[in-house]
């Protein structure tokens, strides 16, 4: 299967926003923590997510995935187990591990999937769950992680880690006495995920500037949940709402969550107004060029930098984005360039030298984002564009082809 784009079509509309994948995939994890049901609302209906509901199921777990709502149970753990067939193409495995060894004490988990961005390293996680005193080897493939009980600790990490930061929480929800994790991620995503250990009865206190403080309980409860809006969702129809004369209003949207992509956006005179959860967007008449670099929340997310590089062909001028999170996340610009687009990369920065003009061919999409800023690309280009390899896309994005021909882009899937 293979996406088709026929470009050069103007969008306009309201695009609703989806719950957030990467919200979803940790409260999902949480599940584990308690053996009571839980009711899910605002999933996006996305492969990650399937991945994750089918690694669940695999342990023990009783439910239903349908409408964007979940209802899930685990009464009693089946297996310890988190085969590499389910979780192979995506990172949701490492974050079973925390709260598997939490209730379980045993967790054979295989090492994380996902995009091929880069060095995508978890020893940050294994070093904290061991100092909670779990035992960890790697074996063909496998974490296998034992323990007879967890116990609290103080660990600073030594970077921001988003999912490190989640599976630790997690596993001091359930650990014997006090943790306090220091320099911790600050992503919205935390945040709804301490909500929802809150409301499970955990106690958790987060102070400003990643400190989170923990202290641990003997059995957590279940809870219903609503998961926040995706952020990377928002982010990448705001782009999408920025170039030819485009009149997007995204809705459902907190704008807060992408302040710092709205004042890229307003830099490069794109006209943004915000009207509480909606943001319209009016592209500017000339695109001016900027410079960005991708930092943790609140800085620049790494997960909009290929979707801004495609809106920056459309720039009069030499952009640059430099790339601080993941040191192999480049892999759009190639196909870009196929489309007629000027972008050098050096070093962990790409330069991209616009206003060029594109024309559909033939790319290949190598992991989520990447996928969404071809689209975005097959959208801006003249005459027609296949993207291959949409699953990336489907992994993380819901509905995108339905969402953009509803604004006016002309997308259909087609055999290849
Ligand atoms: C999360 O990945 C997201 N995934 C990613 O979303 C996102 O790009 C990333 O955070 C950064 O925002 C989920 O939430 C499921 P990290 P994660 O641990 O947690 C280094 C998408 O498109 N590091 O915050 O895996 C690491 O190598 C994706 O939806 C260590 O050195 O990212 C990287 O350089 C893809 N040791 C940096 O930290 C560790 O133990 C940030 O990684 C952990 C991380």
């Amino acid at each position: 299967m293979a996406i088709a784009i026929n470009g050069g079509k103007k969008l306009s509309g309201i695009v609703k926003i989806s719950g957030a994948k990467n919200a979803a995939l940790p409260e999902l994890a949480a599940v584990i923590l308690s053996s009571d049901g839980f009711e899910f609302e605002g999933v996006p209906e996305v492969e990650d997510i399937k991945v994750m509901f089918k690694a669940l199921e695999n342990i023990g777990a009783e439910g239903e995935f349908v409408s964007n709502r979940i209802k899930v149970k685990i009464p009693s753990l089946k297996s310890g187990l988190v085969p590499r067939d389910i979780v192979e193409t995506s990172r949701a495995s490492i974050l079973i591990l925390g709260p598997l060894i939490a209730r379980n004490g045993y967790a054979k988990v295989s090492l994380p999937g996902g995009c091929p961005i880069g060095d995508r390293k978890i020893d940050f996680h294994l070093q904290g769950l061991r100092k909670m005193g779990a035992t960890i080897n790697i074996k063909n493939g496998y974490i296998i992680a034992n323990s007879d009980k967890l116990c609290g600790i103080e660990y600073t990490f030594p970077n921001k880690s988003v999912t490190g930061t989640e599976n630790l929480l997690m596993a001091a929800t359930l650990a014997e006495g006090e943790s306090v994790l220091t320099n911790c991620a600050l992503e919205p995503e935390i945040s709804d995920l301490i909500n929802l250990l809150s409301s499970m009865g955990a106690d958790i206190k987060q102070e400003e500037n990643g400190l989170l403080i923990i202290k641990g309980k003997t059995t957590l409860k279940g809870s219903k949940h609503k998961v926040i809006p995706d952020r990377i969702e928002m982010g990448t129809y705001v782009i999408a709402g920025s170039f030819f004369d485009n009149e997007i209003i995204v809705e459902n949207a907190i704008p807060e969550y992408i302040k710092s992509l709205l004042n890229v956006l307003k830099n490069m005179g794109v006209k943004i107004v915000i009207d509480k959860n909606r943001i319209k967007v009016n592209p500017a008449e000339d695109i001016l060029p900027v410079d960005v670099e991708t930092k943790p929340y609140p800085g620049f997310p790494t997960d909009l930098q290929a979707q801004l590089t495609t809106l920056l062909t459309q720039a009069k001028g030499v952009s640059r984005i430099q790339e601080n999170i993941f040191n192999k996340r480049f892999k759009h610009i190639n196909e870009l360039n196929k489309l007629g687009a000027n972008i050098e990369i050096k070093g962990n920065t790409a330069i991209i030298k616009g206003k060029t003009e594109l024309r559909g061919k033939v790319i290949k999409s190598t992991d989520l984002r990447a996928s969404a800023s071809l689209l975005l690309g097959g959208l801006i280009a003249k005459g027609e564009t296949i993207v291959e390899n949409p699953y990336q896309l489907f992994r993380g994005y819901e509905n995108m082809p339905e969402k953009l021909n509803q604004l006016g882009a002309d997308i259909k899937l087609i055999k290849r």
